[in-house]
């Protein structure tokens, strides 16, 4: 069986991007895949974050995975910094990773941009390395995220060739090397406020957003100022019509009905109509979800979960980890237990 790993980070509540393009994802693969889902809080402090606030997201991402179907008999579910593991390996591929690289990435581009190159943490540039780290430590051949993890994905395929090359013996790799695997439909929602730009849970305007946990009353108002366009005509057209092309991305990955029959189904009706059922059919989906995560919230059920995954995943990750300090001659070699 092939073995799969992704993570969330735990920087906000999950939007219906991260269920669109990550969660679902999960889901679906979690019966045909070894699967490792990691709520990823060492990414989440490259920016400041509030110590309570950051304790209770982590907990809450956790319940989420479970609440929206996961299932820790067949996934490994568990804390980033509940295994030491990753920050081990992150040192060891940051050493292998030159700057140059590190400083093409988009994602560092942009938020160093808007904050001011010396304003954000080294974390922030160093934050591929240890993403790399995730993936390697479980020996993952398959990597689902949404579209703007691809750039991450290449550098870590590229790091993966470098450094079994660098250090393997003659036909031996060290590490696999990952494939991504981009949601077929909806790898990209986008804001509601903002149609050209990616929904963020952490963006300024609240209304561009969906959280998981939103109020039904909420998203019918959130859905309801969603930014279209003035032609009134329900048609798939990113490139020219993008506010509407992504409410039918949203409103078939929440009902499973595919856009072609959307756009028939909606054919001569206004936007106003489409709105409304697709805010109750993001409303149907979201509505069972937030009822198991409150009920896993307050359950010992989610941390004895989260104890025997990080137990786990170490099994795994300390394996790697070693395998990785043998390869360049860290510490001294392996004694042979008599
Ligand atoms: P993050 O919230 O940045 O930790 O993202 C977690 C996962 O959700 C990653 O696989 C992202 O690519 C995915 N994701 C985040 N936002 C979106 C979005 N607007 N559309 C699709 N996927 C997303
Ligand atoms: N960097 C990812 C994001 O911001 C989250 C992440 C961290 C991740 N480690 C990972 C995703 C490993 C996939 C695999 O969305």
């Amino acid at each position: 069986m092939e073995t799969i790993f992704s993570g969330i980070q735990p920087s906000g509540i999950p939007t219906i991007g991260n269920y669109i393009g990550a969660m679902k994802q999960f889901i679906e693969l979690q019966n045909s895949y070894n699967c490792y889902f990691c709520i990823v809080d060492e990414h989440a402090i490259t920016v400041p974050q509030d110590p309570l606030k950051l304790r209770q997201q982590t907990r809450g991402l956790a319940a989420l995975y479970l609440a929206v179907g996961l299932d820790p008999e067949k996934a490994t579910i568990f804390i980033q910094s509940e295994v030491s593991a990753h920050a081990e390996a992150a040192w060891i591929i940051q050493c292998n990773t030159t700057i140059g690289e590190l400083e093409r990435m988009t994602q560092f581009k942009d938020k160093s941009q808007k904050n001011g190159r010396t304003g954000v943490s080294a974390g922030l540039l160093t934050y591929p390395p240890l993403m790399v780290g995730d993936i390697v430590l479980y020996n993952a051949n398959l990597v689902p995220v949404g579209d703007d993890q691809k750039q991450h994905l290449e550098l870590t395929r590229d790091f993966v060739e470098r450094f079994n090359k660098r250090y393997g013996q003659a036909n031996q790799e060290i590490l696999v090397l990952p494939e991504v695997k981009i949601a077929e439909q909806g790898g990209r929602v986008m804001s509601l406020q903002d149609p050209t730009s990616k929904m963020s849970k952490s963006d300024s305007n609240a209304k561009g957003f969906i959280s998981m946990l939103e109020e039904p009353n909420i998203i019918r108002k959130k859905i309801k100022s969603a930014v279209t366009d003035s032609t009134g005509i329900i048609e798939y057209d990113p490139e020219n019509k993008p506010g509407i092309s992504n409410l039918l991305n949203i409103f078939s990955a929440s009902t499973g009905r595919p856009v072609d029959e959307l756009v028939e189904a909606y054919a001569g009706k206004g936007y106003g109509d489409f709105k409304s059922d697709l805010a109750e059919a993001v409303v149907d989906l979201l509505t069972p979800i937030q009822e198991r995560y409150h009920a896993l919230l307050a359950s010992d059920e989610l941390d004895d979960i989260l104890d025997k995954g990080a137990e786990q995943a170490r099994l795994v990750a300390n394996k790697t980890l070693q395998r990785m300090k043998n390869a360049i001659g860290l510490g001294r070699k392996p004694r042979k237990r008599t």
